[in-house]
Order: structure tokens, then sequence, then C-alpha cells
């Protein structure tokens, strides 16, 4: 069978140099249920996806961690693979915008974009940083939003009001790694004239379907407020690809990012025996659909569909653009404990179908808009249990207990209840019409009204009073909670794909779509299990803190946080304790000798009332090797021993976990 739609889906691509989190996982979550409904109803959706690799963030990272870029996005793919295969976000592939493909079509575009005169050159002054020596790429200046005035903005794009601008236009500009204020040097860049292609933007964001209503202002405004010249090149030292025609310039991570979505594509294609023309060739019979975050629309909306008509490239046919996750009703923060990571979601909570709801939980709140979307924990627990335990849950129970007690495991070869069939039957294509319009919420209420209508019918029918008085009757019950099982599971499939495969299990067919319609009579059903164990609040704890909303270590408030920077300023090292005496006259002192390799010193320690001298020596212990030499009842201290500090006072040194070298730096 020919498929009836292609559809090539994609999520925006993340970036390698941090690990996927709850908002990410909207977003996969977002896609995923989509993908799956199109399959599900027999279109082919290839769903796509990539890190995104380059750019300074990455270079910079790779540098403070010792280590290549390569070996730093090597690390990242396997880690996002692994979180979000957690989560069963289907990709038909995952793949990197660090290939030769991407090279390839960047090569490609950028051509096209000069043939089409759209590529100037031009000197413009460049913030450099003295300090540092290179010049500041946007994400390494940051500053007041020219716009809206916001502080502490970025170079390039203002995550307050979505503006994006020059660094150069940043108000009181600072230089990220040392804080100082940059300076300003001549520098050769090139720039895509985007005012040329005003008229094509203005029609092609107009087009029915392509923007939610509560975006296609939003983008107008952009356009209305002029175009700007957008700069494509970077200097070095930069991970990317370099310019062709030059050797110190490298595209800007922004052009070739989503260039990945159809070199991820091309990979697909050939591991698969198919043509990426089927799906980006201009008059491909296919849809291009991207799911990505209110965040990054300008790139999306405006860039992207310039880049992609010079070269004669299909544009997308609809974007779902999404809010962002709060937790708690509030912005994800570190110092609050509330960026919760894919993995400690994965790995902490205690519940095995944890990753799971968190689908369901995402699904039956998401609409297609940008509107932000808040992870509450006693909001996660009572939707689940309300829904996916009480109600679906509970009607797969008694149904198929039932069946196995009394028709011996099978569905009762009877009539069904008409009214509840014609119910299904007119539902079917109104969930459909949700997920594929990424209305899952409705899709999810429409879920639950039929859930709790099999419940009822079952509990007004009472089906164990019929079985001994008109068993015939109780078939017709049986019959009927069997379909609308059914139905149930193919329409949770995109959103709960493990559940309603267990329902699948148990009823013994694949299901497809139109599976929702009733037809089973007389089959044979597998083993009943417990479908949904309820969520319970000690089950979040690990990862959510015990309390209601609250994290399990106070917040660190924000004017004592300290940059990396200020943290390498301490030099810690380990040391060899080679001898201990205590220090008569003090019943707080310990007087060590360490050595650090062939450095020797001597450090006072105010360890005496937790360890004794003898217990001191031979123990590797970290010290503070760059603190002023200081005396202390007449002895000289050259460092500090570092100890953790428990509840009661108590001392208990830091040691390394494993003998180390001595004088090994720590960091
Ligand atoms: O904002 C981000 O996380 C980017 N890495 C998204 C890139 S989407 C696409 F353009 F590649
Ligand atoms: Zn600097």
């Amino acid at each position: 069978m020919s498929p009836k739609k292609r559809l090539l889906v994609t999520m925006a691509l993340p970036y390698a140099n941090g690990d996927i989190h709850l908002g990410h996982l909207l977003e996969a979550v977002q896609t995923d249920i989509f993908v799956r409904f199109q399959k599900l109803c027999g279109n082919e959706a290839v769903y796509v996806c990539a890190d995104d690799t380059h750019g300074t963030p990455i270079e910079l990272s790779a540098l403070r961690q010792n280590i290549t870029p390569e070996t730093l996005i090597a690390r990242a793919y396997e880690s996002h693979k692994r979180d979000y295969a957690g989560f069963n976000i289907g990709f038909d592939i995952f793949y990197t915008t660090n290939s030769p493909e991407n090279r390839r079509y960047a090569e490609l575009i950028y051509e096209n974009l000069r043939k089409d005169g759209l590529i100037i050159e031009k000197e413009i002054d460049q913030y450099y940083c003295d300090h540092d020596k290179r010049f500041l790429p946007d994400r390494f200046i940051t500053g007041t939003c020219p716009k809206c005035k916001a502080e502490k903005q970025y170079g390039d794009v203002c995550e307050s009001c979505g503006a994006t601008y020059d660094p150069t236009d940043l108000i009181e500009p600072a230089c990220i790694i040392c804080g100082n204020t940059p300076q300003l040097r001549r520098s050769a860049h090139f720039y895509v004239e985007l005012a040329k292609c005003e008229d094509f933007l203005r029609d092609y964001i107009g087009r029915e379907g392509t923007l939610q209503d509560d975006m296609r202002n939003f983008v107008t405004t952009w356009i209305n407020e002029g175009l700007r010249e957008w700069c494509i090149s970077r200097d070095g030292p930069y991970f990317g690809f370099t310019i062709p025609g030059t050797t110190d310039k490298y595209f800007y991570v922004w052009l070739d990012a989503p260039i990945g979505y159809i070199s991820s594509t091309d990979k697909w294609c050939a591991d698969n025996g198919r043509s990426t023309d089927e799906f980006w060739a201009k008059d491909a019979a296919a849809e291009v659909v991207h799911f990505i975050g209110k965040d990054i629309v300008y790139f999306h909306t405006l860039f992207w569909p310039v880049m992609l008509r010079s070269s004669s490239i299909n544009l997308p046919s609809r974007f779902f653009i999404h809010g962002f996750v709060t937790v708690q009703g509030e912005k994800m923060s570190k110092t609050r404990g509330t960026f919760i990571l894919a993995r400690d979601f994965l790995e902490k909570i205690r519940h095995p179908q944890a990753s799971e709801f968190l689908r369901f939980y995402y699904g039956s709140k998401l609409m297609p808009n940008s509107g932000d979307l808040d992870f509450s924990k006693d909001e996660f627990i009572s939707r689940v249990n309300t829904t996916l335990a009480n109600n679906i849950g509970n009607l797969h129970h008694r149904t198929m207990v039932f069946c196995d007690r009394s028709f011996e495991g099978k569905v009762p070869d009877a009539p069904w209840d008409e009214t509840i069939a014609a119910e299904v039957a007119k539902n079917g294509p109104e969930i459909a019409a949700h997920f594929d319009r990424g209305e899952f919420k409705l899709a999810v209420e429409k879920i639950h009204a039929l859930g709790n209508l099999g419940n009822k019918y079952y509990q007004d029918s009472k089906p164990w009073e019929l079985i001994k008085t008109a068993p015939e009757a109780a078939g017709t019950v049986m019959v009927t909670c069997v379909n609308l099982m059914k139905a149930l599971a193919v329409f949770l499939t995109p959103i709960v794909p493990v559940l309603a495969s267990r329902i699948e299990a148990k009823l013994g067919t694949p299901l497809t779509w139109d599976d929702y319609r009733f037809s089973l009579r007389g089959a044979p059903l597998g083993v009943t299990e417990k479908l949904v164990q309820p969520l319970e609040a000690a089950d979040l704890e690990p990862v959510f803190g015990g309390g209601k909303n609250d994290p399990e270590t106070p917040p660190v408030p924000e004017e004592q946080l300290i940059d990396i920077d200020t943290f390498g300023n301490v030099q810690l090292k380990v040391a060899m304790v080679v001898a201990a005496e205590a220090i008569p006259k003090s019943k707080k002192l310990l007087k060590l000798q360490v050595e650090l390799g062939s450095e020797k010193r001597q450090i006072v320690a105010g360890l005496a009332a937790h360890y004794t001298p003898e217990s001191m020596v031979g123990k590797q212990v970290v010290i503070v090797a760059n603190l002023k030499p200081a005396k202390l009842f007449g002895e000289t201290s050259q460092g500090m021993v570092l100890a953790a500090k428990n509840a009661d006072g108590s001392l208990v040194i830091v040691s390394p976990e494993r003998p180390v070298d001595g004088g090994a730096g720590v960091a």
C-alpha cells in the first residue's frame, strides 16, 4: 500500500554542549506524538533530528575540559541518544551537523545565495578582547538589549524580547570570559541581504497553515520593522565549516544548524535506498513540518526560507511553535533545583512508568500555541492517576478480569452496544483531527471522556449480576467494554506507546488507526496484567524534593554565584600527610607536614577535635594550595585542608576516592 501522505518532521536540533532537560523533552515528545499519529494512520512520516555541534560555546567548552571538540560532541551524542531513547522518542535518524553531508549542503546553499546576489562582504568593527586575545563572537559578549533593555543578554539575540541584533548594538558590552570591556577591531564578514527577500517572506509567512495565529503577527512585525542584513561568518578560532574561498572564516552555527535537517534526511535516505529529493526537492510531494520553541522563530521563519529558496529546496509547510517549560510556575533554575535533567528523571524517579507518564502529562497540556507549559509535581500526579490509573487502567482491569473469569479469557461472541459503538465512531475522526492539528490536550480530553463513559456503562450495567440472570446481556456489556478498550489503545498509542502496546498484546491483534472502530468478537485474550501503577509523591522525591514544590537543598542566592574563572583562581591540590603533631595550648589545631610531589609544606589545620595526629599520617588530603601563608599559634601554615562538615559540626576530611599522584590538581 502506498502511503497516503509523506511528511518530513523535525524538532530543533539540541546543542551538543548541554544535557537534555525537561524543556528539550517537551519538544521531543510533542514531535513524537505527531509522528506516531501519522505513522499509525499509514502516512509516511520521517522523524529527523541531530545534534547541533558547531559554534564557539562548544569550542571553548572543549578547551576548558582539555579535550577536542570532536570528543566533546561524540560524548554528547551518546548521552543525548540515550536520554531520548529513555522517553521512547522514535527518531528515524538522529545524526550530527558535523557531517560531510552537512558541509556539502552548507556550501551548496551558500554558493546559491551568492549566485542570487544575496551575499555581500563588509568590513566591520568587531569586538576583540585584549585580555583573551581573540575576537569575541556574539555568545561571548553580554550587555543590555538595545530593544527592551533587558540586562545580561547575549550579543545575537535577546532571550527576553526575542529581538536579534549585532553585538555592537548591545549597551555596556562585556567579555564573558574575563568581564573586561572589549575593544573594536576591523574584520571582513559575509552578510545575507534579507531585505531583498521581503516580498517573498511576506508571501511565505502569510500562507494559510504555515504559522500559528499567535506567531504570524509577531513575525510580520519583524518584517515591518525592516529586515536587517544577517551576518553568516565568524572569525577563528571557531568549531565549524570553513567558508569556501577563505582560510580563516567559518559559517556561523545558525547557518549550518538548520541545514542539518536536510543533511540528516540525506543520510537517512542513503541508508534506506531513498532519495533526498523525495522530501526536499521544491516540487516534492512531501510536507516539511518543523517543531520549534518560540525562542528560535526568527531563525526559522525568516533566515531559513531565504536559504532554501535560492537552492530550490522545499519550503516548510507547517511550524508548530511551543513555549518554555516552567517548573512549579517558575523558569527552570539550577540554583532552585528545578533544572531537571532527562537522565535524573529516568534514573532517580522510582516509578517504572515515569517516562511514559511525562509523555502523557505533556500530551494532556499541549496545544498548538506558544504559551509556556508548567510542570507541577501535584498536577503531574493528579493527571496521571486520574486519567491513566483510575480511569483507563481501571476500565482495562475490570473488563479483562471479568472476561478471564466469566468468558474463558475470550471476547464474548455477543452483539455490542450500538450507542457506545456510535459514540466511539463519532469521536475517532475528531480525535484524529486534534492529533493532526497538534491539539493533543483536546485529544486527551476526549480519550478521558470515553474512558469515563466506559466505566459508567460498566457500573450501570452491573455485569456481575447479569452474568447470573442474563449471561447474553453480560456478554454485550463485556464485548462493548473490550472494543472500547481497543479504541482507547489506538487513541493512546501516539502519546503512551508502551502502555498502548500492552493493551494491544492483551487483545492479540496489532492496531492501526482505523482499528478504533468496534470489530472484535469471540477472539481469545492474552494474559491480564495491571496496566498502570498509580504515581505517588514519594516516587518523585529524589528529583523534585519532598515538600510541596521544595527542592532538596536550599537555593544559592544569585549574588553568591561565581563564574568558572573565579573558581579557577583557587588552586586545589592533593597532598600526602607525612607527619602530624598536636600544637600545645591549642585544642583545635594539628600541625601537619605534607608533600605535594617533591614539594614539602607545613599546614596548620583545625582537625584536632576530629582526628588524632597518628590517624592523619599516610592520608591523602585535598588542600587549597594558593592561600597566602598565615601564622597560627606561632606556626606557619601554607595552605588549608578541605573537610566536610556534618550537621552536628563534626569534620570529615576530603580525600581522593583512589590514591593519586602527590600534588595532583583537583578541578
Ligand atoms: O536553540 C537551539 O537549541 C538550537 N541548537 C536549535 C537549532 S535548530 C536547527 F536550526 F538546527
Ligand atoms: Zn576577555
